[in-house]
């Protein structure tokens, strides 16, 4: 039978140990490669070259991802320089937001309104959607799976 430390580790595994090491724990040299390794696993579920897509050329614009990897993903401008992956499932009831304005996400089921970043304004969603992490390096997009 293989020593536990010859058994393949999920990231799951790795980051549970990291926890059980306390508060006061210190990262040494040892756990340096595997904490980077599980960080290079965090999954890309789309990639988009900003200069092509027209529709985010000006603030508010705004595309809808279908069926990624991830499920779907609205990528919104929302400032000269910044932009935001938002998960369009309305968190009330489930239905897939829209993007009226460039100043306001509205779900078409019980209205319920966000701002262009997500942020939850008002309607019985009671909370702002939920954001997928993401980078931006030599002007592509890349949205990880939800953390
Ligand atoms: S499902 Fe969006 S407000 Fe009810």
């Amino acid at each position: 039978m293989p020593e536990d430390h010859q058994k393949p580790r999920t990231r799951r595994a790795f980051f549970g140990d990291v926890l059980r090491l306390g508060a006061g724990a210190v990262v040494t040299g040892a756990l340096l490669p595997q904490l980077a390794r599980a960080m290079k696993d965090e999954k890309v579920v789309a990639t988009i070259k900003l200069a092509e897509r027209k529709e985010l050329a000006a603030i508010g614009g705004f595309i809808l991802l279908k069926d990624t990897p991830g499920g779907d993903i609205l990528i919104v401008r929302t400032g000269k320089d910044s932009y935001e992956a938002l998960n369009p499932i309305c968190p009330h009831k489930e239905c897939t937001v829209k993007v009226k304005s460039a100043e306001l996400i509205q779900c078409p089921c019980h209205k319920s309104a966000y701002a262009i970043d997500g942020t939850y304004k008002s309607g019985p969603a009671k909370k702002s959607l939920s954001k997928f992490p993401f980078t931006i390096k030599d002007g592509t997009l890349s949205v990880m799976s939800e953390g």
